[in-house]
């Protein structure tokens, strides 16, 4: 089982930008504690972060047939890209978007999102912690699909 991770733009940004809204820890630590917690549940991940749509496009394609469950913050395309909630769809992956922050009480423009609707679940406003609670999340779908598949592969005839 493994897990994709996908971050959007600005996000290796973190630990710099906008610390009063995203705090200091650096997208290298978030991933460092979502790694170990991934090791423990016995779950590969993988990570990968650009600043670019079609790149994030491309790497949600790749998923298939390779990544069981995904985790997104699409950032600030979550707003705007039907490219990246299309992806998602095509792929029909399990995926959570995450936010650091808590987009529905910002900007007005950041309470919309194209991305949840086609997602198992939105965890936003924990600060970096919204990763865990998004691990937390993914290991127990899989948990469940892994069930389901080994209940469905009994009840298949010898
Ligand atoms: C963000 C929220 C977005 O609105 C913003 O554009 C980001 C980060 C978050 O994690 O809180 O870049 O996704």
């Amino acid at each position: 089982m493994k897990i994709q991770v996908i971050q959007g733009p600005n996000l290796n940004m973190l630990g710099v930008r906008e610390q009063n809204i995203y705090g200091p820890m650096k997208l290298e630590d978030i991933h460092a504690q979502m790694k170990a917690y991934a090791q423990q549940s016995n779950i590969e991940i993988d990570f990968f972060q650009s600043n670019l749509e079609g790149e994030i496009v491309d790497k949600i394609q790749e998923c298939l047939g390779d990544a069981q469950g995904i985790i997104i913050n699409p950032a600030a395309y979550t707003h705007t890209s039907i490219a990246i909630r299309d992806a998602i769809k095509a792929v029909s992956i399990p995926t959570i978007e995450t936010h650091i922050s808590n987009v529905y009480a910002r900007e007005e423009f950041r309470s919309k999102s194209l991305i949840a609707p086609v997602c198992a679940g939105q965890i936003a406003g924990f600060g970096p912690f919204s990763y865990h609670m998004a691990m937390v999340g993914m290991v127990q779908i899989l948990q469940e699909l892994q069930a389901m598949q080994t209940a469905q592969n009994e009840q298949k005839p010898a």
